[in-house]
């Protein structure tokens, strides 16, 4: 029996396969995509591979670095060749809520200027619909968190301010997170839609249409998702 460790080692080091020389790569932040980035890095150090990593995280950046993978900015690379990243839930069509590490809006941003976007996950976070497991994470500026939160108290079943140790968790971005848990999230389009619209929203969790392709790791294997155009 496998633990969700060794799935999410599975699909994560699976993805690295997908890198080749020579590509600018988005490096996304989480668990899993952890152990992509341990293989990029020893793929790097063996001199198999010569990337530049694009950064979405601080906890990712000193990760990459602290490993020998060598770094650029978006300022330096507006395209990237490949992005690979965890997600929260992934819905049969590729759709995903994405951002319970707190980078949803630095991934959202390297996502957008992706050629290709790999989800690598363990397959407790394939879901049918969306938010039935996770709640969506809404970025929020902290000047505007009382009045995004009484909206969001409206739109959701709850919304809860992230804490962590004691403290309001605060992204890269300085912004805060409020977690917003949904019975199920029927029509992500026209909500991803009315959370844009509220002023002080930063950026919302849902990755629709991102995803090129997942990776889930399964007590059976690899299991491979495409977007079907
Ligand atoms: C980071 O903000 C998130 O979008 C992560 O990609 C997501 O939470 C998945 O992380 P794990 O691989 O740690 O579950």
């Amino acid at each position: 029996m496998q633990n969700a460790e060794s799935l999410k080692k599975l699909a994560g080091e699976k993805a690295a396969e997908s890198v080749s020389s020579g590509m600018v790569v988005g490096l996304g932040t989480g668990s899993t995509v952890y152990y992509t980035i341990l293989k990029l890095a020893q793929l790097v150090r063996t001199g198999e591979l010569e990337i530049i990593g694009i950064p979405t995280s601080k906890a990712t950046e000193k990760l990459a670095v602290s490993d020998g993978i060598k770094l650029g900015t978006l300022d330096e690379y507006q395209a990237i060749d490949v992005t690979i990243d965890g997600a929260d839930e992934v819905a049969p069509n590729l759709d995903l809520i994405k951002g319970m590490g707190g980078a949803l809006l630095r991934e959202k941003v390297v996502a957008s200027v992706s050629k290709q976007v790999i989800i690598v996950a363990d397959d407790s976070k394939s879901v049918t619909i969306l938010g039935t497991k996770s709640p969506l994470p809404v970025e929020v500026l902290p000047f505007a968190l009382a009045t995004v939160k009484s909206k969001l108290d409206e739109m959701c079943q709850e919304a809860t301010l992230r804490i962590r140790n004691g403290h309001t968790f605060q992204s890269d971005n300085g912004n805060y997170i409020i977690d917003c848990k949904f019975e199920s999230i029927r029509e992500p389009r026209k909500l991803e839609a009315e959370l844009n619209l509220i002023p002080g929203v930063v950026e919302n969790g849902l990755f629709l249409g991102t995803a090129t392709k997942a990776i889930l790791g399964t007590k059976d294997g690899i299991k491979i998702m495409e977007q079907v155009i």
